[in-house]
């Protein structure tokens, strides 16, 4: 179904065939455009943004790119096409057709499912609302201001399943993620980490890297849902995504690249000397923010894991093509754990261990990208490699949590913690100085000193192009 611009919301759902749905859509849509107003990107309303808009679900529907406001952006409702052919890939339905209404006994559960997810998409918006006063070019400030359109319409996506197969609990619920604020300690997001503040850019590029590529995976267990409304809203928004994790990725690699020319610059090799952010520096924020990140998947250990699996809400990443036992029965997943003060391995139920499988699935993802960090850091001259801590290294969330381990997943006493955390993670000071650096650069074509210039530009573009013109 192409996409109707014509409508006030557009979509390609048919909304004006279902009034009722409309209208109450249409109700939600001006508080969800003071809601942006009041927490979206800050002193942007009359900026003109070189931002692309879906014309189509098909592959190369993102042909459509011009200058517009922010609060102009098309927010729409844009489900992938049907296939009708489509049975529930995995857990005890497994072959049976998938539903195209909720099945009234896993209603409690789909919606927690999805309000969890859509809590995700306004807090990472809200998150990232000053970074615009401090963008180190037109170009990354352009990219910034995509990925916040684009969580926007990810809200609008989730929104659509509350209000059009939830009734007045999906409705309240749509009202309520307008209502909560990310780090607000009354009304938090529900996610830790979608509460943590973004003050400054190397955060916005390790956030898009690895917290949006959280985002890839669950979207990605969720496209494999039996529920089959959602699964098609979740495959379309996996196409959105990958550019905000090229953002991330690609913003990491030219801070490490400029990061290593200065380093060699310098007479002591002090990046900071020159007026540059330090490699190891660098690494915390990448301990941080996987970290951060991998606690999202949930516990390693799970019962709601498993129940989610069993019924079909939710698969493993690639459920349908990667695997070929969809009912995880009777198979074990060994998970190394903490008894009598040493790490040893316990068979878990493969069912109570989906969180972890999909977890994994994300790291071994991370790694592929930490790999091209180090060929760019090589191509740089410099000796220096980036790594991924062990994912039992500060977690705040699951089997780990109440234990410390160091940075390669051995068993350290809190001493031993304490003594080496500013060495890992980034302390005041660094996060002091890294804010330090962070000034607006505005001229078309210039750049802040401390990042390397992008490769090339948007569509083809000269990285030069005035990406945003100010209002
Ligand atoms: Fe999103
Ligand atoms: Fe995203």
């Amino acid at each position: 179904m192409p996409i109707n611009y014509d409508d006030r919301i557009p979509n390609n759902v048919d909304l004006s065939s279902n009034k009722r749905l409309q209208r109450a859509l249409e109700t939600w849509q001006p508080a969800f455009l003071d809601w942006w107003r009041d927490v979206g990107p800050v002193g942007t309303a009359l900026d003109q943004i070189y931002l692309r808009t879906a014309i189509s679900t098909e592959p190369g529907g993102w042909a459509h790119f011009d200058h517009v406001r922010m609060p102009d952006y098309r927010w729409g409702i844009f489900l992938e096409d049907q296939d009708h052919g489509r049975t529930i890939p995995c857990g005890d339905h497994t072959g049976e057709p998938v539903w195209q209404e909720v099945p009234g006994e896993y209603r409690s559960n789909l919606r927690r499912i999805i309000v969890t997810q859509a809590d995700t998409e306004p807090a990472s918006v809200e998150q990232q609302r000053w970074l615009g006063m401090t963008a180190p070019s037109l170009y990354d400030m352009r990219n910034l201001f995509q990925v916040n359109v684009e969580e926007g319409r990810h809200l609008w996506a989730m929104v659509y399943l509350l209000h059009a197969y939830f009734g007045k609990d999906g409705r309240d619920e749509a009202d309520e993620l307008l209502a909560r604020r990310s780090g607000d300690p009354d009304k938090p997001r529900i996610l830790d980490a979608f509460n943590q503040p973004c003050p400054d850019w190397l955060t916005f590029f390790c956030f898009t890297m690895f917290t949006d590529r959280d985002g890839k995976y669950q979207l990605g267990a969720l496209a494999e849902s039996g529920f089959d409304p959602l699964a098609r809203t979740c495959r379309f928004m996996l196409t959105e995504e990958a550019h905000h994790l090229s953002v991330g990725e690609l913003g990491v690699e030219r801070v490490l690249r400029r990061s290593a020319q200065l380093t060699q610059l310098d007479p002591n090799g002090d990046a900071r000397a020159q007026g540059g952010i330090d490699l190891p520096t660098v690494q915390k924020w990448i301990n941080f923010w996987f970290c951060y990140s991998i606690d999202l998947f949930g516990s390693e250990i799970s019962s709601n894991g498993a129940d989610f699996f069993a019924m079909g809400l939710k698969g493993r990443w690639n459920e349908a093509k990667d695997y070929t036992d969809h009912k995880a029965l009777d198979k074990y997943y060994a998970l190394p754990v903490v008894k009598n003060g040493s790490l040893t391995e316990e068979n878990v139920p493969l069912r109570n261990a989906m969180n972890e499988v999909l977890r994994q699935s994300y790291i071994t993802d991370c790694g592929r990208v930490v790999k091209r960090w180090n060929t760019a850091l090589e191509q740089e001259g410099s000796d220096f490699r980036v790594s991924l801590p062990n994912s039992r290294f500060f977690r705040r969330q699951g089997v780990y949590a109440d234990n410390n381990f160091n940075r390669e997943g051995e068993l350290i006493g809190s001493e031993a913690w304490e003594r080496n955390r500013d060495a890992w993670l980034p302390s005041a000071a660094d996060r002091a100085y890294v804010a330090s650096l962070m000034h607006p650069v505005t001229e078309p074509g210039k750049i802040a000193h401390w990042i390397a210039e992008p490769r090339r530009g948007i569509n083809g573009q000269d990285v030069a192009f005035e990406y945003v013109r100010k209002g």
